[in-house]
């Protein structure tokens, strides 16, 4: 049986609909349900069920967007660090291996070659190597939180989308944003990631962390392009004159836009289609938001 902690957030809801479909034992844990933030009470939990792998995805990520981290820097900070801390806490003491949902946000740009940042390359998006968002550099934090502790996956995702039509896919933000900001970026296709993630659970690679992103990058042009293909959209794409036309316009927070290289999660048996194929399959499969009741 598999723990999944914040089973009800975007993330955690991918994995119960691939739980649910494939007959997975889990067990789904909101917070209203038992405190997992309380280190003894999970231990509790996990010693009398004795799962044999945590999914962590749970976190604070501001709503509507990572703007509102910046105004609730407490929530954040604990969302972000201190869970996941107790969370390794009451795992290590448990003896259960466990996946912590990381964030690619750590990072801004590429390598001088164009090329994607690895998982030995230091976060350049963070509170140590800023100028960063207060979102990502909790995010980072975390990553070093959890360094210390034995048996923790870092699963960094990045810009999850998938063919479901939903305010929080990446491709239903680029249809319905009224500007957009150009930029170069590596995906993350959830309908991959969910049996990868799971795959660590039987394959047990080495721990640590793990660039989870289809290989490539794409710009937000290439998407918006792919949109319009697809049909989806009538009216043209409008962008921004560049990125402090989008701070002055849009946001509070500067915004990590990036390129991983996920040749270690390669490495380590897991293989994941390429972004541009993935957004194929997902905009092939593409089921529309019910329309709104009048
Ligand atoms: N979505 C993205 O674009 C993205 C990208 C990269 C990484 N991630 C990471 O993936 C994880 C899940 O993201 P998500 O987009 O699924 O988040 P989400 O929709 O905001 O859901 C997060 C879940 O975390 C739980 N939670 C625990 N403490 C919380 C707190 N203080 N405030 C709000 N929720 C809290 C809640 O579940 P219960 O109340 O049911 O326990 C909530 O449903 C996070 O760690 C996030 O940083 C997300």
């Amino acid at each position: 049986m598999i723990f999944l902690l914040g089973g009800s957030g975007y993330i955690g809801q991918a994995f119960q609909r691939h739980f649910i479909r494939h007959g997975i034992a889990h067990r789904a844990i909101r917070r209203a349900e038992l405190d997992y933030s309380d280190p003894a009470r999970l231990l509790a939990a996990l010693r009398a069920e004795r799962p044999r792998f945590l999914i962590n995805a749970s976190g604070y990520t501001g709503k509507p967007n990572v703007d509102a981290c910046e105004l609730h820097r407490a929530e954040c900070l604990f969302g972000n660090a201190v869970l996941p801390a107790r969370i390794a806490e009451a795992c290590a003491s448990a003896g259960v291996p466990w996946g912590n949902l990381s964030s690619g946000c750590i990072y801004q740009g590429a390598k001088p070659d164009g090329s994607g940042f690895t998982e030995l390359d230091p976060p350049n998006f963070s509170f140590h190597n800023g100028p960063c968002s207060f979102y990502s550099g909790t995010k980072a934090l975390g990553e070093e939180i959890l360094a210390g502790y034995p048996d923790v996956y870092q699963w960094r995702i990045r810009i999850p989308f998938d063919h479901l039509d939903n305010p929080r896919n990446y491709l239903t933000k680029i249809l319905r944003y009224a500007r957009l900001l150009e930029a170069r970026n590596s995906l993350t296709h959830l309908v991959d990631f969910v049996p990868a993630a799971l795959a660590f659970a039987s394959l047990r690679p080495a721990p640590g962390l793990y660039n989870f992103t289809n290989p490539g990058a794409v710009t937000t042009r290439e998407v918006a392009a792919l949109l319009a293909a697809a049909g989806l959209r009538r009216e043209p794409f409008r962008f921004f004159v560049d990125e402090s036309d989008f701070m002055r316009e849009a946001a509070v927070a500067p915004r990590s836009k990036c390129v991983l290289d996920s040749s270690k999660l390669l490495s380590a048996g897991i293989s994941l289609p390429p972004v541009q194929e993935a957004l194929h399959t997902a905009l092939a499969n593409w089921i529309p938001a019910p329309l709104p009741s009048s």
